[in-house]
């Protein structure tokens, strides 16, 4: 780890794109900078600021190496996916501490952020060997039909950097299992993250090309979505740049699959076991700071149960422990920059004039070990109604709105009258109600008893409304993204048979 001496940083690095297996400064010269959230003054490197001519370089290093890609086949394909789990598994805590140092959630999180990409490896090994198509019967005699899956070409990958690792590799992996060719451009948020995660896919033997590194904010990833060789886009981020994304792609009819905001709801009913209720909202309310698409920031619940909950929450939440990641002894780590603390802040005058009370906390976390970095107090907001602000919009910080009903129904109506729709969970004892959410909550992930975190690598991710494009990204369905189907036709009669035609009796 860098020193920092009184401010005075004495090592800092500097880190380098990585194209067709070369690594390489921005043909600018220019650079950015990464710093902790938790330490501002330490410096954790400085990254090429890329432009597109960089991007067109790892671009052409993509298309190149689709080439020979796209042929290797997927069971090998596969097998260099079990050797990047491998490595990930031999490096989880090495990259887990620096992630933690980048982007300041404490250290156990980060290892479970590895382990979420070695469990997206070791699925995409065993999609090798399931890439499969449908054989059906033909219309016609001595006809074979088919459907084959084919890669798409260049992907291009823009994530986020509150999983500056996991969220990668349920891109990447899924994409050149399936024999597509990738540019990665990490959160410059995350940059140093992102580089480790590459840096690891090379040293497991992944050929040079494949997958190309372009470190950079905004103009870096609309040059990857705007190049006319670049097939496919695949984005986690806000809504609002999502929607820029989809609003280019379609313009140039490029697929692109979104994963966007959220607010999740969290119902617990008068039935409901109210000690696991509680740690499930800590969780799921205060986990990576509410720095999650996935983050519970709505508590909705039942009026008989309602102060009893808040009461038993308050008690628990005051309790965290906040601190730098990578100190034992830490719950909850920093929001990620000024920007955000400035809109949690935003966030907190709106709801006061919106007239909810802060139950807890609602201010900057300050003291010894928080002054230097952008530390928020867990909050609560009560008296919270639906038609507020704080109920509707994403704050993305440590920030849970509870708003009280008085009966099930209810509970889903207000569940669903939000924007976006990624994940929910209802607390309840009653297998009715259980069922009755699964079927009526507008959201692409439903938890029963269980916070709205906690997605496992084989199943589909990813939400309805404002929070995607319909894609999902995990599961065999991501291998729907990046795979075309094409459809076979084997006309083995040696006559022209001529479907619709010769084999109608009019
Ligand atoms: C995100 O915040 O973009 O289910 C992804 C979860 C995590 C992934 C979150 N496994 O909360």
């Amino acid at each position: 780890m860098a020193e920092v001496l009184n401010g005075t940083q004495t090592d800092v690095q500097t880190f380098q794109n990585l194209i067709g297996g070369q690594w390489r400064d921005a043909r600018s010269g220019e650079t950015f900078e990464s710093r902790n959230p938790a330490r501002t003054s330490d410096v954790v490197g400085r990254f090429p600021a890329s432009g597109p001519e960089d991007v067109a370089d790892a671009v052409a290093a993509a298309k190149a190496a689709f080439e020979t890609w796209r042929l290797v086949p997927a069971p090998k394909r596969g097998e260099i996916l079990k050797r990047i789990g491998d490595l990930l598994t031999e490096r989880k805590a090495e990259i887990a501490r620096a992630m933690t140092r980048e982007m300041g959630k404490p250290f156990f999180e980060t290892k479970g952020d590895v382990q979420e990409a070695i469990d997206t490896a070791y699925y995409a090994m065993t999609m090798g060997r399931q890439l499969f198509g449908h054989t059906v019967p033909s219309e016609l005699n001595n006809k074979f039909n088919m459907t084959i899956r084919r890669p798409i070409g260049v992907c291009g990958i823009i994530t986020a950097w509150n999983f500056p690792v996991a969220v990668p590799t349920w891109k990447i992996f899924p994409a050149i299992l399936s024999g597509n060719t990738v540019v990665f451009k990490p959160s410059e948020e995350a940059p140093h993250s992102g580089m480790l995660l590459v840096q690891t896919l090379l040293d497991a033997g992944l050929p040079e090309g494949v997958v190309n590194l372009v470190q950079g904010a905004g103009p870096t990833g609309r040059a990857l979505v705007e190049h006319p060789d670049v097939a496919a886009v695949s984005f986690t981020g806000s809504t609002a740049t999502g929607s820029k994304i989809a609003e280019m792609a379609g313009r140039m009819v490029k697929r692109v699959s979104l994963e966007l905001g959220g607010k999740n709801p969290v119902v617990v009913m008068e039935d409901a076991d109210l000690d696991l209720a509680v740690e499930g909202l800590l969780w799921g309310a205060f986990g990576t700071t509410g720095q999650r698409c996935t983050a519970t920031s709505r508590l909705i619940a039942h009026e008989a149960v309602h102060d009893r909950l808040v009461d038993m929450l308050k008690e628990r939440a005051a309790k965290l422990k906040l601190g730098y990641g990578n100190d034992d002894d830490t719950e909850v780590g920093p929001l990620i920059n000024q920007a955000a603390l400035d809109k949690v802040e935003y966030y907190l005058g709106v709801a006061r004039e919106e007239g909810a009370t802060v139950a807890l906390g609602g201010e900057r976390a300050t003291g010894p070990g928080l002054d230097e970095g952008f530390f928020f107090q867990p909050t609560i907001l009560t008296g919270v109604t639906r038609e507020m602000r704080v109920a509707r919009e994403e704050i993305f910080g440590p920030v849970l709105s509870v708003i009280k009903v008085s009966s099930f129904d209810e509970a889903i109506s207000v569940a669903n009258d939000v924007p976006y729709g990624l994940s929910s969970s209802v607390y309840t004892r009653d297998v009715a109600r259980a069922f009755q959410a699964m079927r009526d909550v507008d959201a692409g992930i439903t938890y029963i008893n269980g916070p709205t975190i906690g997605a496992e690598a084989h199943m589909s991710f990813g939400g309805v409304k404002a929070t995607g494009n319909g894609h999902r990204e995990g599961g065999w369905e991501v291998y729907d993204f990046y795979t075309e189907t094409k459809t076979v036709y084997v006309d083995f009669s040696g006559t022209l048979q001529r479907a619709q035609i010769d084999n109608v009796q009019d």
